[in-house]
């Protein structure tokens, strides 16, 4: 098997448009990806043919919707190779699973136990660590990052400490695209006997997550960055963890015996899933994780990495810009700031000639603290991106470039 663009792009409709007569040239891929007709198919089918309830109904409906919610369960536990699928935990994405965690954590942690982030994180893995730091007494420990966009390694091994409790660190940055080493930084964290949290948001579309090799604790997710639909995530969680993490919210669903002065608590998944759950998303989710299982992964990442390269290679070459994360290993992100030009109108001008990028601080203000700026332009590709929407990004760029200086 290989790669053949023509027809992978074939199955995004969204992309054969024209923006101002321009053909659209989507390079905003870890805001969210393109949903391929697969997606779009399986949530259709959804509502035209068993939307109804799941787990309670005694009708066709109910039990046909519910075959179908727990078959993209399995999907998405083959997917990253869960020992279990009672260990994947519907969430509306990323945030939210992170949030589910933090919460959890923020009855156990006290004053001196200690949680270790990093400098590269997206608001999703900070600002939960944060308050349940501010919450708890506990210390939060930032590990710092080389100008490269590398984690400072040495000071990841000196930060951790026998009160670490719980190391969260994005397997990809969202800003820079720096891939970290996660089953390292894991084995380091588990020898302090510390919970791992790795916040794979930007790092699932990118092929080949493996929890159990990873060795983390808990792996988090959102559907709409890997084509799958908006409003529905996962939290993995290892059984033995998840098991016993305190419920965060309670209501139909996930409880076992309820009288009016108590309730008990079902079992995994569902005891972490109250209420009704987002089933046209998850099957959306499903569909998306079986699309993109069906391809050949290494041609995949190779792609991906040309895009990069072509990117990386075309962006040193014009004068003024400076690409803000410069990591050897990096997925196919280019942050930049193009000569003094503010990242808003580098975006509106490119968006004028049908190039959609993401401009702004990549929900990560304190890493463009830590780089002295006050956001980047960002192109990110995916599978279905070309090396010729490469070049008329770069041939978009120079317009921009004379238009603002
Ligand atoms: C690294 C990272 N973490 C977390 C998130 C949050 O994801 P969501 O908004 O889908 O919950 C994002 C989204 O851009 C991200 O890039």
């Amino acid at each position: 098997m290989s790669l053949d663009l023509q027809s992978l792009r074939a199955q995004f409709p969204i992309l054969s448009q024209q923006v101002d007569g321009k053909p659209l040239v989507y390079l905003d891929n870890a805001a969210t990806t393109q949903k391929p007709q697969a997606v779009i198919d399986a949530i259709v089918s959804f509502y035209t043919q068993c939307n109804a309830n799941v787990h309670r109904g005694a009708h066709h409906l109910s039990d046909e919707a519910t075959r179908r919610y727990e078959k993209a369960r399995d999907s998405v536990a083959r997917f990253i190779n869960a020992s279990a699928r009672e260990e994947v935990i519907w969430t509306s994405g990323t945030t939210e699973a992170i949030n589910l965690v933090a919460n959890g954590l923020a009855f156990q942690l006290k004053q001196g136990d200690e949680v270790m982030v990093t400098e590269m994180e997206h608001h999703a893995n900070l600002v939960t660590w944060q308050q349940a730091c501010l919450k708890s007494g506990a210390t939060l420990k930032v590990v710092p990052i080389h100008d490269s966009g590398e984690l400072d390694m040495n000071a990841f091994d000196n930060l951790l400490s026998a009160n670490t409790r719980l190391v969260a660190i994005p397997h990809v940055s969202n800003a820079l695209g720096t891939v970290n080493p996660i089953q390292s930084l894991t084995a380091k964290a588990k020898q302090h006997g510390a919970l791992v949290l790795i916040d794979g948001a930007q790092g699932i579309a990118h092929g080949n997550v493996d929890v159990q090799s990873i060795g983390c604790d808990f792996y988090a997710f959102s559907g709409h960055k890997l084509f799958g639909p908006t409003g529905i995530g996962v939290l993995w969680g290892k059984q033995s963890v998840l098991q016993d993490w305190p419920v965060w919210q309670v209501g139909g669903e996930m409880i076992s015996d309820v009288t009016y002065q108590s309730a008990t608590w079902g079992v995994l998944p569902n005891r972490l899933e109250a209420g009704t759950p987002n089933i046209a998303g998850a099957i959306g989710l499903g569909a998306a994780v079986d699309w993109f299982t069906a391809l050949d992964m290494p041609a995949v990442q190779a792609h991906e990495q040309q895009l990069l390269q072509s990117a990386t290679e075309q962006a040193e070459a014009l004068e003024g810009l400076r690409i803000i994360g410069t990591a050897p290993n990096k997925v196919g992100v280019l942050s930049f700031l193009l000569a003094d030009a503010h990242p808003a109108d580098v975006g509106f001008i490119l968006d004028r000639q049908g190039v959609a990028i993401r401009t702004g601080d990549n929900c990560a203000q304190p890493l463009m603290k830590r780089f002295g700026i006050p956001g980047t332009a960002r192109a990110s590709f995916s599978i279905y991106n070309t090396l010729e929407e490469v070049d008329m990004l770069f041939s978009a760029l120079k317009k921009a470039k004379m238009m603002l200086a």
